[in-house]
C-alpha cells in the first residue's frame, strides 16, 4: 500500500506520521515544493521508527513526482493555510491554481489513486478535482467532517463531564464556519441521546464551539491546526487502506442525496477500498434540512468563484 502526500507542511507531516505509527502502509512519499522540507520531514519521521514502533517506510521528495508514481491513495494538503480573522472561504484564489496543478501531476503517475482532497476551502477543491479530472465519484473524498466530528465529539464530551469514549456524534455540511451542520439531535452518550443530559441551550453552545473550532485554534496559533487535521486524514486512509467499510462524513459528489447535486458537500459515507462504497442517506428533521440547503448555498456560491 502506496500513499502520496502532497504537502509536507505541518497536516502533511502529521498525517504522515500517524499513518506511519498506525503501521498499515508499506510507502508513505511525502512531496512539497520547498527544496529540502519533504526529505527531511521524512527522514526526522523514520528515526522516529524504531522508537515508535513500525515499518512503514517514508520517504521525501521536492515536487519529483515520479516518485510519486503507482500510489494507491494520494492526499492534497498542498496550499496556503489561513491566518486570523480569515475564512477558509478566502483563500480560493491562491489554493484552487495550486490543487489544479498537483491533481493533475498526481493523477498522471498514479492513474489508479484514490484522491483525499483537505486544501481548503475544502469543498470547493474537491469540486475542483472532480471537474479537472472527471473521475468517478466514488475516488474523491474531501476530508472535513471526520475532523468537524471529532471536535463536535471534544465539546460534547467537555460539556457532559463524561470521557470522550463515551461520546459519538457526526457533523455533516460545508467545512466552513457558518455551514456546518452538528447533529445535536443524533448525538449519543453510550446510546443514551445526548438531549437526556444537556439543556438545548447548552446543546446550542456546543454546536457553535463545534462551528468555529478551526478558527478557535487559528487565532490561537496563528496559523490552522494539524494534529487533528492529520489525524483525521490518516482514519480516512486506513479505512480505506484496511477495506473498513467505516461510516465518516466526507466531502462527497452529490448526485441527487440530500436533494442536492454537483455539489461537494459533507455526508455520512461507508469508506472501503472503493474510496466511497456508499452514501448514507440518514434521517434529517426540517430543521436539519433546512441547515444543510443553507450550508449547500454556502458551498455553491464559494463553488462559483472558480474558473476552470
Ligand atoms: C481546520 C482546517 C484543516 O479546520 O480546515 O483546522
Amino acid at each position: 500500500m502506496k500513499v502520496t502526500i502532497v504537502g509536507a507542511g505541518a497536516v502533511g507531516a502529521s498525517c504522515a506520521e500517524y499513518i506511519a505509527i498506525k503501521n498499515f502502509a508499506s510507502e508513505v512519499v511525502l512531496l512539497d515544493i520547498k527544496e529540502g522540507v519533504a526529505e527531511g520531514k521524512a527522514m526526522d519521521l523514520m528515526q522516529c521508527a524504531s522508537l515508535n514502533g513500525f515499518d512503514t517506510r517514508i520517504t521525501g521528495s521536492t515536487n519529483d513526482y515520479s516518485k510519486t508514481a503507482d500510489s494507491d491513495i494520494v492526499v492534497i494538503t498542498s496550499g496556503i493555510p489561513r491566518k486570523p480573522g480569515m475564512t477558509r472561504e478566502e483563500l480560493i484564489g491562491i489554493n484552487a491554481g495550486i490543487v489544479k496543478t498537483v491533481a493533475g501531476s498526481l493523477l498522471e503517475h498514479s492513474p489508479g489513486a484514490i484522491v483525499i482532497v483537505v486544501s481548503n476551502p475544502m469543498d470547493t477543491m474537491t469540486y475542483l478535482v472532480h471537474k479537472i479530472t472527471g473521475l468517478p465519484r466514488n475516488r474523491i473524498i474531501g476530508m472535513g467532517g471526520a475532523l468537524d466530528s471529532a471536535r463536535f465529539k471534544f465539546r460534547l464530551a467537555e460539556a457532559l463531564g463524561a470521557p470522550i469514549s463515551d461520546v459519538d456524534g457526526m457533523v455533516i455540511g460545508g467545512h466552513s464556519d457558518k455551514g456546518m451542520v452538528p447533529l445535536t439531535r443524533h448525538a449519543t452518550r453510550n446510546s443514551v441521546k445526548v438531549s437526556e443530559f444537556l439543556s438545548e441551550e447548552r446543546l446550542n453552545q456546543v454546536a457553535e464551539e463545534t462551528k468555529v473550532g478551526g478558527a478557535t485554534l487559528t487565532k490561537l496559533l496563528g496559523t490552522s491546526a494539524w494534529y487533528a487535521p492529520g489525524a483525521a486524514v490518516s482514519g480516512l486512509v486506513q479505512a480505506i487502506a484496511c477495506d473498513q467499510k467505516k461510516l465518516f462524513p466526507c466531502s462527497a459528489m452529490l448526485q441527487g442525496e440530500y436533494g442536492l447535486s454537483d455539489l461537494c458537500i459533507g455526508v455520512p459515507v461507508i469508506l472501503g477500498r472503493g474510496g466511497i462504497e456508499e452514501i448514507v442517506n440518514i434521517d434529517l428533521d426540517d430543521a436539519e434540512m433546512a441547515k444543510m440547503q443553507e450550508s449547500a448555498a454556502g458551498v455553491s456560491k464559494t463553488n462559483g468563484l472558480l474558473e476552470f
